[in-house]
């Protein structure tokens, strides 16, 4: 079982604090995990390579030309092969690099090619680190995802004082591997997640809808395919392109949802139902537009299917996660649906909040499980995906200690 080791790509850039990241390498492999090391030219000026691949046992990179005779694009497959990309030290060019999607070498091509989830351990100048346009590409890298090992201060090489030395070797060591633990924590997990809004006909080009723009679901469902679970993503119309890793079906209404998402779910272990499913639907939708003089003055409307309720009848050891986006009482309701539907977790968040929620990029989340009311700060909805990862293999882990081995002690006795 060799091959189940994690890999983690290493990416050295070219800072004094270079000799650092042997430290770094010679841990990970302590750590039992395969360390493909790739360096910037400029790198290679302060620690050789072979002292890298002595430390990994494995070859390193230092050109986009150094394998011409790989059968595969060279820069894909190591993008590929990395459960985690590290870049240790990373200095403020590669930062920009990454922020602008620049990639003019190995290291950065690979770094734009791959799916893996990216730890960088910046170190550099003070005024280099303290520069806005640094701070602008820190910010960028961050709401892309990216784990950012803050560097310390002190005494800087060049004879400051200040922030900007490598954080220690032992933080940033602990950060890749709580990374590389992410990257398996849900292998062989089948997860169905439902997103976006539903449509619901009144006649062939008029609906009922509603704001929802199927990110956070779309997030979620990527993120855990990332972290090994097989996910069907069960869709209401949204634009966002099908999620990387995952098995999308496009609906359009809470029936057709309803429909999908029961298929998926006999073979599922876990449910994240992000959808805004319309919870009304036209009681009769009519096959030709209606025209502006005939049309009625109210709609008689009637229920769709509660999909997630539906699922929580026939639950078995499935773990489920629902969402509750609330107008007030965020917690008080969302514990109010967790017990109603019998769930393990309801995600609520306010819907009141300025700037946050529907059609942005961010919002605030509370986890609500039986046990307590966990609050998350504001943060980009790929990091709410990542919290509510985080929660699943958390809730996963539960359920598998819960239950009883095949051969229970008594039996085996
Ligand atoms: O009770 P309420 O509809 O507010 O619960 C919201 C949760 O239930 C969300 O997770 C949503 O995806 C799910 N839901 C559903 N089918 C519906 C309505 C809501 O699966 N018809």
């Amino acid at each position: 079982m060799a091959e189940e080791r994690t890999t983690v790509v290493l990416g050295v850039t070219g800072c004094i604090a270079a000799y650092k990241a042997c430290e770094v390498a010679r841990e990970l492999a302590r750590a039992d995990v395969r360390v493909k090391a790739v360096m910037t030219e400029a790198a290679t000026h302060f620690i050789g390579p072979l002292t890298l691949r002595t430390l990994t046992g494995e070859p390193v990179v230092t050109s986009l030309w150094d394998d011409a005779t790989a059968s595969r694009v060279f820069h894909v497959s190591l993008a590929e092969e990395a459960d985690v990309f590290a870049i240790v030290p990373c200095t403020a060019n590669v930062m920009a690099k990454l922020a602008g999607g620049v990639a003019d070498d190995m290291l950065t091509t690979a770094a734009l090619a791959t799916e893996a989830p990216l730890v960088i351990a910046p170190a550099m100048n003070t005024h280099m680190w303290r520069d806005e346009a640094t701070r602008a590409n820190l910010a960028v890298l961050r709401e892309r995802g990216a784990v950012v090992v803050e560097p310390a201060s002190g005494e800087l090489a060049c004879g400051d004082v200040g922030e900007g030395r490598l954080a220690p070797v032992a933080d940033i060591v602990e950060a890749i591997l709580a990374e590389v633990r992410r990257a398996r924590d849900l292998a062989g997990v089948r997860v169905l997640v439902t997103a976006g809004p539903t449509y619901e006909p009144i006649d062939p080009v008029r609906f009922i809808g509603n704001r929802s723009s199927g990110k956070t679901g779309y997030l979620i469902a990527e993120e855990a395919a990332r972290r090994g679970a097989e996910v069907t993503l069960v869709s209401g119309p949204t634009t966002l392109p099908d999620p990387f890793g995952c098995t999308t079906v496009r609906v359009q209404t809470a029936e057709e949802m309803s429909a999908a998402a029961m298929r998926a779910y006999a073979a599922a272990d876990a449910v994240v139902a992000t959808a805004a499913v319309s919870d009304l639907r036209p009681a009769a939708s009519e096959a030709r537009k209606i025209k502006k003089d005939d049309a009625p003055a109210s709609l008689a409307l009637e229920r769709t299917p509660d999909i997630l309720g539906e699922m929580a009848a026939q639950k078995g050891e499935r773990v489920l996660i629902g969402f509750a986006a609330e107008s007030e009482d965020v917690i008080a309701n969302a514990r109010g649906k967790l017990e109603r539907k019998n769930l393990d977790l309801v995600v609520g968040n306010d819907i009141t909040e300025a700037g946050l929620g529907f059609g942005s990029d961010r919002n605030r989340v509370v986890l609500v499980s039986r046990e307590a009311a966990v609050e998350a700060p504001v943060q980009s909805k790929r990091a709410i995906a990542r919290t509510v990862c985080d929660a699943l293999a958390g809730e996963m882990q539960k359920k598998r200690a819960a239950t009883p081995t095949d051969t229970p002690e008594e039996e085996s006795r």
